[in-house]
């Protein structure tokens, strides 16, 4: 099984199994990371589940639509490699990519 490599809030890492065909943040807040609200359930509506992704990866991924680019733009965290995670599916590709949980607003 793929894996993702999740850092919270508090800087603590942990490699985590990474279930394909399911979005990062289904496999983060699966797997406890209580700093992941992700509040709306993945309807793209929330912004709660804010993460930013290795640079390196960022080709590997698809790009932000519309929906996605209006939320991350409210959030004052906001940085080059901002996320929404909800709005990415794990795939092999993705393995072993690493993330980290942003700071809530
Ligand atoms: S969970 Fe609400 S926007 Fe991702």
């Amino acid at each position: 099984m793929a894996q993702l490599v999740v850092t919270d809030m508090e800087g603590n890492t942990r490699t985590v199994e990474a279930e394909t065909g399911i979005s990062l943040m289904e496999i983060i807040r699966d797997n406890d990371f209580d700093d992941m609200a992700a509040l709306c359930g993945g309807c793209c509506s929330c912004a709660t589940c804010h993460i930013y992704v290795d640079e390196a990866w960022a080709s590997k991924l698809g790009s932000v639509d519309d929906d996605e680019d209006e939320l991350l733009s409210m959030a004052e965290s906001r940085q080059e490699n901002s996320r929404l995670s909800c709005q990415i599916e794990m795939t092999d590709e993705l393995d072993g990519m690493p993330v980290t949980i942003a700071p809530g607003e």
